[in-house]
């Protein structure tokens, strides 16, 4: 109650493209309702054309960031306006099992002109995002992919907040879709997009208070993309990796991410107009300018060491001790049929596999749980890569920590999604503390939907 609509406008569904960073010095009041309406669209991506048919979570742009307060009960509204069935995933919050919007998992699709209403606490601060579960690879490849900011009760101490939703789109000259995958590349690493996007615009430009403090929240929504990111121009450092903050911030020399992956990044803006810095993708064939900060004004005269840390998230720690060990392997499929047509989509190959088995993801059952673990009780999973491809591999509904690899030394970070290498066995742990059917998939989205896709039960 009380709130004005300027103020639920930018903390909630309205908040269109104001990605403008916004002062944060006086608290914003953030809305506890919000609503999407999962729509297609036409929507200029690149210069003088027009894409048609997009997909996104607004009728007229991009989908909107989405910001949480930590501890603080939310409801989205979500009314379906496409031709087609779809959910919507809360990528990394580690919500109540009913709430997580995987098809057949936790809810039935929510069919063409239906509407399903979400509501849960996020009991977690930082950078996440949000998608759909149902026909996932054409639904996120036409646009659905949007950032979610959950805010701590406490300010770091930025000066503003800059969401970066960070994707390709596969589109060819003419501006329209070309064929979303080859089916050759899910067997492999899977298949890149052709136009490098942040917050659906290639190459934006954005002004930024020189000489201040500015928290860049990098989302990595892409279907398929690896790729090395780093911040020239400026000093810059690593806060957060998966919404968990570091032990001790990093400098951000380059930093590896994988689909759904997500970085928050203190950037100090430069003092004056004409050095600006630039948020690049360093490519084997020559780096790409994603994105371009542009110092505006007189200088600020921020320092990085002006911030205060951000609190860990109450992500429980494993029982190393007592911990039992579940083995996973992801590799080829054994072949058989290929999933069932279903309302959610299947691109009808099997290619992948965890443990033998492979599930199409979305697709309804019968199926068995990977593992069942019991509520409250430790484990180590441990994940073993026979492929000679990456796979970020992602849990929903609870964080885990990574504890040790066959081929590098990991560093002790807390994620819901990790980027398992080609050929490594990785070892992380967690506490089962959320009861439920999880799914558990590979974040190359050709992967997920070529078999590399299960769940964990925990009860
Ligand atoms: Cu972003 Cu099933 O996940
Ligand atoms: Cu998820
Ligand atoms: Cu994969």
């Amino acid at each position: 109650p009380g709130f004005s609509r300027r103020e639920i406008l930018l903390g909630g569904a309205g908040a269109l493209t104001a990605f403008a960073a916004g002062g944060l010095g006086a608290r914003q009041a953030l809305a506890a309702e919000h609503s999407l309406t999962l729509s297609r669209l036409n929507h200029s991506v690149l210069p003088e054309t027009v894409t048609a048919d997009m997909m996104s979570f607004s009728p007229s742009g991009p989908p909107p960031v989405l910001r949480f307060r930590k501890g603080q009960t939310t409801t989205i509204d979500v009314k379906n306006a496409l031709d087609e069935a779809s959910v919507v995933h809360w990528h990394g919050l580690r919500i109540a099992n009913n709430m997580d919007g995987v098809p057949y998992l936790t809810q039935y699709p929510i069919e063409a002109g239906n509407a399903f209403r979400y509501e849960f606490t996020p009991p977690d601060a930082g950078t996440f995002w949000y998608h759909p579960h149902c026909n996932t690879l054409e639904q996120i490849a036409r646009g659905m992919t949007g950032v979610i900011v959950v805010e701590d009760e406490e300010d770091a101490g930025f000066d503003s907040d800059l969401p970066l939703n960070i994707r390709d789109f596969r589109l060819g000259g003419d501006g329209q879709f070309i064929a979303f995958y080859k089916p050759r590349n899910a067997a492999r690493g899977g298949t890149l997009g052709t136009v490098s996007t942040v917050n659906w615009q290639p190459q934006p430009v954005y002004e930024l208070a020189a000489g201040s403090l500015v928290r860049l929240r990098l989302a990595v929504t892409d279907l398929t993309r690896v790729g090395r990111y780093t911040v020239s121009g400026a000093e810059a450092l690593v806060i957060a990796i998966d919404s968990n903050p570091l032990p001790q911030p990093v400098a951000m020399d380059e930093i590896v991410l994988a689909p759904g992956q997500r970085a928050d990044v203190a950037l100090r803006v430069p003092n004056s107009e004409d050095e600006v810095a630039t948020l690049v993708l360093k490519k084997p064939n020559g780096d790409k300018v994603l994105a371009t900060f542009q110092p505006k004004g007189a200088s600020a005269g921020r320092d990085l060491r002006e911030l205060k840390p951000l609190k860990p998230n109450p992500v429980p720690q494993a029982d190393l001790a007592n911990a039992e060990v579940l083995d996973f392997v992801f590799g080829w499929s054994p072949g058989g049929d290929a999933p069932q047509a279903s309302i959610c989509g299947s691109l009808g190959y099997t290619f992948w596999s965890i443990n033998r088995v492979a599930w199409g993801g979305d697709v309804p059952g019968p199926f068995d749980p990977l593992a069942t673990m019991r509520h409250g009780k430790s484990y180590i999973l441990r994940f073993r890569n026979e492929s000679p491809n990456d796979h970020p591999i992602h849990l929903h509904g609870m964080s885990f920590q990574l504890l040790r690899s066959n081929k590098r030394k990991l560093p002790p970070l807390v994620t819901d999604t990790a980027l398992l290498l080609e050929e490594e066995t990785m070892e992380v742990a967690l506490v089962a503390d959320n009861p439920g059917d999880w799914a558990f998939h590979c974040h190359v989205i050709e992967h997920q939907k070529t078999g590399l896709a299960g769940f964990l039960r925990v009860e």
